[in-house]
């Protein structure tokens, strides 16, 4: 494995941490003495205690001194990873309603569901609440559901993606794309904008986890693989992510009115711009909300087991819960593998210029019967969706869909994410083996364990091995079997090329 060498800093708590020893012993005896009320040193053992699980919480902060001179009205992120050990028994309630039949209804209810406990206000659009309170998406303060993080997402290998990634230290946001000029509507001029997310696991998912992460220094790379017993996420499994945007800026003369008006603000510690080494604290605005379910109606011959939905952020809507301005999108539970889009004529405004000219409008491809996209929702603002108008949101491309993309998850990455990787083009009878629907648990390349769907999941075992291969000096004969690929999303970069290729 490629070598992993950020600071000797991170390497010597790597080597604390794979001990198992709680490395902030040291730190804590260098610094001065802090007068702390006695709820507050009790709090401060339990979080010793906690760190001494070998999770770090975030990869990238401000110093100490700058967030209690500067930023002490900020919430730090801690990670949430005291997973259950037995499988909980009640089931989400909204696995009642049927997604085909009432797809809206749906994907609302995940909504409600989501937001319960780890929203203020829960999902009532008329409690006040501008969202900037720590207390929202803070799975410690929830009183009514068991929520997680995935662990070891805080860092990303030097050869990995993205560029300087890894997650920081406010709200545990996780680098994950660049925004092209367009993307987000036709004032949005400049295309130096990033987006940032952060993900939320409920109980079921926490199950696996905790039988994946039971021993923190050996994860177990089976759990989700239907090859192994008991593999795969089970039936009632929820992940839900908020993405964030540092588009658009104002002083750039960049407009994005749904997101201006009544935004719903963060601040993140994030790299300047995409490709920046330099890490700042800057605003960032609610853009989209994604979720994943695992639903057992998917379960169907021909499909995947898993339900995929998006929201998108329209402050318009004016909710004083300002988390209920998040308007549905769409739902999709299969990539309707029969459904090319020749020419792309369908896919608006074009395949390998996606955002040459912005989108006014969303366009549905009624040939599509594996998804929904709520286009007559009155707030949603204009969709540029995926390939062939297959649901992906805002933050995504029009080369592929969240599932085309999501059934690739495995580890090591041996299967390439999306078509466009690969100098594919779309009239290559190869380029649909990518809309194919793949069964959870099924590895899409055999060579690589499934991580069912998830690419935190398979984020976190690369990390981790990385990391593991450069603290322990030694490397794995397993890894001479396949090659790994980092784990890439696309971005206008990829485009590009593709487009220079596809003029040939
Ligand atoms: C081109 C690839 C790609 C596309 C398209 C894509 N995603 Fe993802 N998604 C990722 C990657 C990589 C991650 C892991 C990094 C992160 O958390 O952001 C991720 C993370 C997630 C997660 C967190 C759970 C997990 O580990 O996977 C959810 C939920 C999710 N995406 C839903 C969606 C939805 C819904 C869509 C479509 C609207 C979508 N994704 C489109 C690549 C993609």
């Amino acid at each position: 494995m490629k070598a992993y060498n950020k600071t000797p800093g991170a390497l010597a708590l790597l080597l604390a941490s794979l001990a198992g020893i709680s490395m902030t012993v040291e730190a804590q005896l260098a610094k001065p003495a802090v007068k702390l009320t006695a709820a507050q040193s009790l709090e401060k053992l339990r979080s010793m205690k906690y760190e001494g699980l070998g999770f770090p919480d975030f990869g990238f902060m401000v110093t100490p001194a700058e967030y209690r001179s500067t930023y002490s009205d900020q919430p730090i992120f801690k990670l949430k990873t005291d997973f259950p050990k037995k499988l909980p028994s009640k089931k989400p309630d909204f696995l009642d309603i049927d997604f085909q039949k009432e797809p809206l209804k749906y994907i609302e209810a995940v909504r409600a569901y989501a937001f319960e406990g780890n929203v203020i206000g829960n999902s009532d659009p008329n409690v006040p609440n501008d969202g900037t309170s720590g207390d929202n998406w803070n799975p410690f303060l929830n009183k009514s559901a068991q929520w997680y993080h995935i662990p070891w997402l805080h860092m990303t290998p030097p050869s990995g993606f993205p560029p300087n990634g890894g997650t920081e230290g406010f709200r545990g946001f996780i680098k994950e794309a660049p925004i092209s000029r367009y993307q987000l509507g036709p004032d949005q001029l400049s295309d130096d904008y990033s987006v940032y997310a952060i993900t939320l696991v409920n109980d079921f998912a926490g199950y696996s986890m905790g039988k994946m992460w039971g021993d923190p220094q050996m994860p177990d790379v089976t759990v989700l693989d239907k090859r192994f017993p008991g593999g795969g996420f089970p039936i009632g499994t929820v992940f839900a992510k908020l993405l964030f945007t540092d588009a658009p800026e104002t002083s750039k003369g960049d407009k994005v009115d749904y997101l201006e008006t009544n935004p719903l603000t963060w601040k993140g510690y994030i790299t300047k711009d995409w490709n920046s080494p330099t890490r700042i604290v800057k605003d960032l605005h609610l853009l989209q909300m994604d979720i994943s379910v695992r639903d057992a109606r998917a379960d169907q011959p021909g499909l995947s087991g898993w339900v995929f939905g998006t929201f998108v952020y329209n402050g318009k809507v004016g909710n004083p819960n300002r988390f209920m301005n998040l308007v549905p999108s769409g739902l999709m539970w299969g990539n309707d593998p029969q459904v090319n889009a020749p020419n792309q004529v369908i896919n608006a405004p074009n395949l390998y210029e996606p955002f040459k000219k912005p989108v006014t409008k969303t366009t549905v491809n009624p040939d599509l019967k594996q998804s929904v996209i709520f286009a007559d929702q009155k707030h949603l603002p204009p969709q540029h969706l995926g390939y062939g108008n297959r649901l992906n949101g805002p933050a995504d491309l029009t080369t592929s869909s969240c599932m085309s993309c999501h059934n690739a998850a495995q580890f090591p990455q041996i299967a390439p994410l999306v078509a466009i990787q690969t100098g594919i083009k779309p009239s290559d009878p190869k380029w649909m083996d990518f809309f194919k629907n793949i069964p959870c648990g099924k590895a899409s390349d055999p060579n690589g364990y499934s991580t069912d769907f998830s690419f935190q999941v398979a984020m976190a075992l690369t990390n981790f091995f990385q990391a593991k291969s450069e603290a322990l000096q030694g490397q794995w004969s397993g890894e001479y079997i396949a090659s790994e690929l980092p784990i890439h999303r696309a971005g206008p970069d990829d485009v590009k090329k593709a487009a220079q290729a596809h003029e040939k």
